[in-house]
């Protein structure tokens, strides 16, 4: 009897093991049967401040039959404007992100350039979203997009480097008009007492860094920031939760150590704010943990610091030799643990034919500058014997005066966006620039080009790193080191794939200046080899389990995010 019982129990443990599989639903995709009616769409307009969008690529414009209305040429001209893609809901400041390449080697795009002759397609921009201007407008998309179980995607500004903000045929919540900005001389983090006031600069979801400066700049106070031309990047939305760095960082830390308070609406809709007083384990992993993961962040506090005169110098050296960069590089790679202890940081791009490196700080002198800088620009000149190096100083009466200019019209021409392009990164440990300065010097010249973000060391260091979720091999970094892949529009699958693969092999190759493989998951690679351990450290397992809490079904999920490996590639069905 008893194995009687027994063989009848194994198939139908089978088929309710079957069930409960099937239980776990792919989402719901744009086309599908199960995408929400027409009617169910008016039904979430209903508890909607403003119309749903209907987002395109930009290029639509140039298709007449998709876009009657179109402006052409108005798109093609702000091909590199950061401020105008930001702007567009359908645009994404790197244009790759805006097409889909599918396993066949199929390319759903919409290009600038027509000339091409390929059809305009809707590719990963999403085609249906709400504009989200207050509260209970995210809280109503929140709530669909569970209800229906849609792929759902946040999108702010649309910088992201791994394209977490686009998705083929999912629904969008649009942050950029969440503009709110509030300076607070007193700010008391809800729960906390009189003891706790800060400087405080509160922005919305969709306030971008030059906004944030200019009110910061107009109360006499430094924020941290995202530095890039035009200073489109988003203040509150996937640098604060990636990390966050700036060139000031050495001297004041990363956005997640100058972040005291979050609002947010959760998963399940609910609007929440996350403190060292109110849903701590939220508030850790909402400093580091990455974004997309945790619902849609409404504002974000920060600690402002003292307004102070900073120093920028400059080093722009070609190199005759290859002997040549590696003495020069290795001295630099060298310098970057003494300099960030002082308070410098800044930005450079290296290659075996020359070097731009911009070194920065607040509060420094001259003297500083003479007793730190200049024996290594003279070092440089020396070597390289450049009749045309250029080796300066430029002192700023305050940060803004470089990073903020009320005139921007040069930096509007920086190419820094509407490129089509991939990254691939490493930290490089304080370990390797003390102990291997040479080895590291001679891996980064291998690379066609490097960028060098000199953002970590000094203040970076000294934070506690269990503080908060960002990865702690940050606090071991000296700097942020990048190549890329880049192609242009109409460029074959193949070749694409064979950039692609170039990519991953950059990765690895990048390891050894990094030990523990740890990178900055903003400005990474989507085929990083082990995302948890890059990306996250030692702290992935607990914020896979502050996701359980929050976020059961993962209805937030995103390329490389916690709990998106138990996804399939396109994020739309459990693996
Ligand atoms: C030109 C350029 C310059 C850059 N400069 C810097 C720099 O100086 N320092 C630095 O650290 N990084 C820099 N970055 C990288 C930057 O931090 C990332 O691209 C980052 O993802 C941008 O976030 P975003 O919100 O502006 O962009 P988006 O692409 O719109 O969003 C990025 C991610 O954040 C999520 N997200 C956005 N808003 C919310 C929200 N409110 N709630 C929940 N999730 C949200 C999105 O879903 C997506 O996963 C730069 C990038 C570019 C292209
Ligand atoms: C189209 O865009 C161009 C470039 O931005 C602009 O000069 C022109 O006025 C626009 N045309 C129309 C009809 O809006
Ligand atoms: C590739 O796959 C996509 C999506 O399934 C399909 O639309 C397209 O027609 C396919 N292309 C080829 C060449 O098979
Ligand atoms: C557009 O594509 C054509 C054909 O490949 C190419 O010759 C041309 O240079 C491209 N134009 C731009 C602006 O990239
Ligand atoms: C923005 O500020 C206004 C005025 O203080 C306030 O009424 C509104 O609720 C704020 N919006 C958000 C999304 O916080
Ligand atoms: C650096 O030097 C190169 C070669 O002389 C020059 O082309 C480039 O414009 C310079 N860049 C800056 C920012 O000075
Ligand atoms: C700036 O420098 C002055 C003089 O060295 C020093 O007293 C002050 O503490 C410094 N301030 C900051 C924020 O570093
Ligand atoms: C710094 O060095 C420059 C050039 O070498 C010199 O002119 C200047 O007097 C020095 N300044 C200080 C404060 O040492
Ligand atoms: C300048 O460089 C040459 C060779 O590159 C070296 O021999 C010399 O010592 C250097 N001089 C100084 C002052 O560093
Ligand atoms: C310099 O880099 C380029 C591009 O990566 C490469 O083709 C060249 O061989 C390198 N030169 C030397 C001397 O290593």
């Amino acid at each position: 009897m008893r194995l009687h019982a027994l063989l009848n129990f194994i198939p139908f443990l089978s088929l309710v093991l079957a069930q409960s599989k099937e239980d776990v639903k792919c989402r719901c995709l744009y086309g599908e049967p199960c995408w929400p009616t027409e009617q169910d769409f008016t039904s979430l307009t209903s508890h909607l401040s403003q119309p749903l969008l209907r987002p395109v690529p930009p290029a639509s414009a140039c298709y007449p039959i998709n876009s009657p209305s179109g402006n052409c040429s108005d798109a093609q001209s702000h091909r590199r404007d950061s401020i105008w893609r930001a702007d567009q809901p359908g645009a994404y400041e790197n244009i790759n992100f805006e097409s889909h390449l599918f396993q066949n080697g199929s390319i759903s795009a919409c290009y600038l350039n027509t000339t091409l002759g390929i059809p305009c397609e809707q590719g990963n921009v999403p085609p249906i979203g709400v504009d989200a201007r207050t509260v209970e407008d995210v809280q109503a998309a929140v709530k669909f997009a569970g209800q229906h179980n849609l792929r759902l995607v946040v999108k702010n500004t649309g910088h992201d480097y791994l394209g977490r903000s686009s998705g083929r045929n999912a629904f969008m919540i649009w942050t950029h008009r969440l503009k709110n900005i509030t300076y607070n001389a007193e700010f008391i983090p809800e729960g906390g007492s009189k003891d706790n006031a800060i400087f405080g600069l509160t922005v919305g979801a969709g306030v971008q860094w030059h906004e944030a400066y200019d009110v910061a700049a107009q109360n006499n106070r430094f924020v941290v920031g995202g530095i890039s031309a035009s200073g489109s990047v988003g203040a509150a939305g996937g640098w604060i939760m990636g990390g966050g760095h700036s060139a000031f960082s050495p001297k004041f830390g990363l956005g997640v150590d100058n972040a005291v308070e979050f609002t947010i609406v959760k998963p399940n809709g609910d609007y929440a704010v996350a403190n060292s007083h109110h849903n701590q384990d939220l508030f850790w992993a909402l400093r580091g943990g990455g974004a997309g993961s945790w619902g849609v962040v409404i504002s974000v506090t920060y600690k402002t610091h003292d307004l102070l005169p900073m120093i920028l110098s400059v080093l722009n050296v070609t190199f005759p030799t290859l002997d040549a960069a590696t003495s020069v590089a290795t001295e630099l790679v060298g310098l970057f643990p003494k300099l960030s202890d002082l308070g410098w940081g800044g930005y450079g791009a290296l290659s075996n034919t020359s070097l731009l490196m911009g070194f920065m700080s607040p509060n420094v002198s001259w003297a500083d500058v003479n007793s730190t800088i200049l024996p290594f620009f003279d070092f440089a000149v020396n070597a390289t014997q450049d009749p045309n190096a250029l080796a300066t100083t430029i002192p700023f009466a305050n940060p803004y005066e470089l990073i903020n200019p009320s005139d921007d019209a040069g930096l509007q021409n920086a190419q820094e966006v509407g490129g089509l392009v991939e990254l691939a990164s490493r930290l490089l440990s304080r370990n390797a620039a003390e102990q291997r300065a040479e080895e590291t010097a001679r891996l980064l010249l291998s690379f066609d080009f490097v960028g060098i973000n000199f953002v970590a060391g000094g203040a970076v260091g000294l934070a506690e790193p269990d503080s908060v979720a960002l990865n702690p091999g940050w606090r071991k970094a000296v700097a942020h080191v990048y190549t890329s892949g880049n192609w242009e529009e109409g460029t074959s699958a193949e070749t694409i794939k064979e950039i692609q693969r170039g990519v991953a092999r950059h990765v690895r190759a990048l390891d050894p200046i990094s030990p523990d493989s740890t990178t900055y998951m903003n400005e990474a690679s989507l085929y990083e080899p082990d995302f948890k351990k890059s990306f996250f450290g030692d702290h992935y397992d607990k914020l896979r389990a502050i996701k359980q809490i929050y976020d059961p079904n993962s209805l937030f999920v995103v390329a490389e995010g916690v709990a998106s490996d138990e996804w399939d590639d396109t994020l739309t069905c459990p693996r």
